[in-house]
């Protein structure tokens, strides 16, 4: 794993292998980023033209790599673009992704320095938030020689005045960012090693690391607790479901926030089959239960003072002569009753059970995270999450939360009228299908008939973000992208500030 550190010495002369520098886009040719003096200074001022020379445009995403002359420490100076060149500072996320982009570009480098604009300690935090996810690889099923190992070090250089600052803005990004590693690790493990019991056990081993309370409901505890949905969902695999909590506590928390994921291990449809092309990708099924564990833990390794309880929701769904059959009435933890028509509609169903119990202890907030439906990929595309709730006002908040931290989203209503599809269609209270126009919002409002009177409750559809297919860009790999852990912390954070859910 890619080590975080910090460093007040000059760019010229920190003991690194490699030097980052920002170049944007100026209106006469590229542009020198704030941070790149010395750097400039051991070119004896020509860098710019030598980084022309050498194709450099400043557009984002670029990188160019450069011989260091005499007077820097470093071998390599490696130019990266910042896009358009600004003047009252870069935005954090241009920062992040450009740190991102350095990172990958570095893989088999020991130690890189990265002197990026960062005057502040929300810079500071983004240039090394940014290149611990860059720096981020897969490696588990590869053999030796075939990729190079990760950057090894990353030293974010800060300025003298608020070093403390910087230290501490460093510690969060490495919090936040090895936790949304470990996210991304778990989304990218093959289905036939993550089912539910192995991905209960690394819940586990995680609370003991990091003092977290863990309770496991295995498939005996949620039948004799009557959890329908999980087993109906479950019931066609021969690895059984789970219901995993995991709680972090505060002293001082004057707030209880209940995060519920979405833990499908691997999604085949079950009975209502997928066809061949939209199965490939299906162990990113579980990417929901995988943000809010990370972002627990992240909770915990912050500090926050607020009291969190993540619920992985986990099963897999499996065809098989065991399966839940299309026509088959479950009944839900909490009682009410689930006709399902399509076996393929099964997130809603293990988050109806989990919401249900999360319910129960009466927690300020519930926010759920589900990779729930291809529907909301037509509407948002593949970067941008939906977001849903019962009080618009929470909606919107977690809408502008996320743009804080760098992650798109957009509000989705929970139109009235889509719930008659659902009710009217069915023998039971609910049909897990309804009309399918908006079918993003029908799962919403699905989900909506299982959170507890009085609770404020929004659900975010990741199934667009939550795993990248094509090329990586700034700080996204390919494969799980850890989507929805900082908006996630975020709300965290903010709720602990202000006292109140
Ligand atoms: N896991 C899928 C949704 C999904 C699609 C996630 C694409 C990631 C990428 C979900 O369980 C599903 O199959 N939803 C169905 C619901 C339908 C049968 C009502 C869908 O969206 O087609
Ligand atoms: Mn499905
Ligand atoms: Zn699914």
């Amino acid at each position: 794993m890619t080590a975080l550190s910090v460093s007040t010495s000059s760019a010229a002369s920190l003991r690194a292998d490699a030097l980052v520098v920002g170049v944007a886009k100026g209106p006469k040719g590229i542009v020198l980023a704030p941070g790149t003096e010395a750097v400039n200074e051991a070119f004896e001022g020509k860098l710019t033209e030598v980084l022309s020379t050498l194709g450099a445009t400043g557009a984002e995403g670029e990188t160019v790599k450069v011989p260091s002359p005499a007077g820097l420490k470093a071998a390599l100076v490696l130019a990266v673009g910042l896009g358009e060149a600004v003047e009252d500072g870069y935005e954090l996320e241009t920062l992040r992704r450009a740190a991102g982009v350095a990172a990958r570009a570095l893989a088999g480098v020991k130690k890189a320095a990265l002197a990026l604009p960062a005057e502040s300690a929300e810079e500071v935090e983004a240039v090394a938030l940014g290149g611990l996810l860059g720096a981020y690889a897969f490696g588990t099923y590869k053999g030796n020689g075939n990729g190079k190992e990760p950057v090894g070090e990353l030293a974010v250089l800060a300025p003298r005045k608020g070093s403390k600052d910087s230290k501490a803005a460093v510690e969060r990004a490495a919090a936040i960012g090895e936790e949304m590693n470990r996210a991304r690790d778990l989304v990218n493990t093959a289905p036939n090693d993550l089912n539910p019991k192995s991905f209960a056990a690394i819940a586990q081993a995680a609370g003991k690391e990091h003092g977290l309370k863990v309770e496991v409901l295995d498939e005996k505890a949620l039948t004799k607790g009557g959890f329908g949905g999980l087993l109906g969902v479950g019931g066609g695999s021969v690895n059984p479901p789970r219901l995993v909590k995991v709680a972090y506590t505060h002293p001082k928390a004057k707030a209880t926030l209940a995060f519920v994921g979405k833990g499908i291990t691997y999604d085949s449809g079950g009975i209502s089959l997928k066809p061949a092309g939209h199965n490939e990708t299906m162990k990113c099924d579980m990417a929901g239960a995988a943000a809010v564990f990370a972002a627990v833990v992240a909770a915990k390794r912050l500090g926050l003072a607020v009291n969190v309880t993540a619920w992985l929701a986990l099963a897999e769904n499996m065809p098989s002569g065991s399966a839940t059959r299309p026509g088959d009435v479950l009944r839900m933890y909490g009682g009410k009753t689930v006709e399902v028509l399509n076996t393929d509609a099964e997130g809603r169903l293990v988050l109806a059970d989990a919401i249900v119990r999360a319910g129960e202890e009466n927690p300020d907030v519930i926010v759920d995270v589900a990779t729930l439906t291809g529907a909301m990929v037509l509407a948002l595309g593949n970067r941008t999450f939906g977001v849903m709730a019962n009080n618009d006002e929470l909606r919107d908040e977690l809408h502008a939360l996320a743009g804080e931290v760098g992650e798109q989203s957009w509000p989705m209503p929970l139109p009235a009228e889509l719930r008659k599809g659902m009710t009217e269609s069915t023998i039971a209270d609910l049909a897990n299908m309804g009309e399918r126009m908006g079918g993003g919002l029908v799962a919403g409002l699905f989900l909506k008939e299982f959170v507890a009177e009085g609770i404020d409750w929004a659900h975010l559809d990741i199934a667009g973000p939550a795993f990248h297919e094509s090329a990586p860009f700034g700080y996204t790999p390919k494969g799980g992208t850890a989507s929805a852990v900082r908006t996630l912390v975020r709300f965290a954070e903010r709720t602990a500030a202000n006292g109140k859910a």
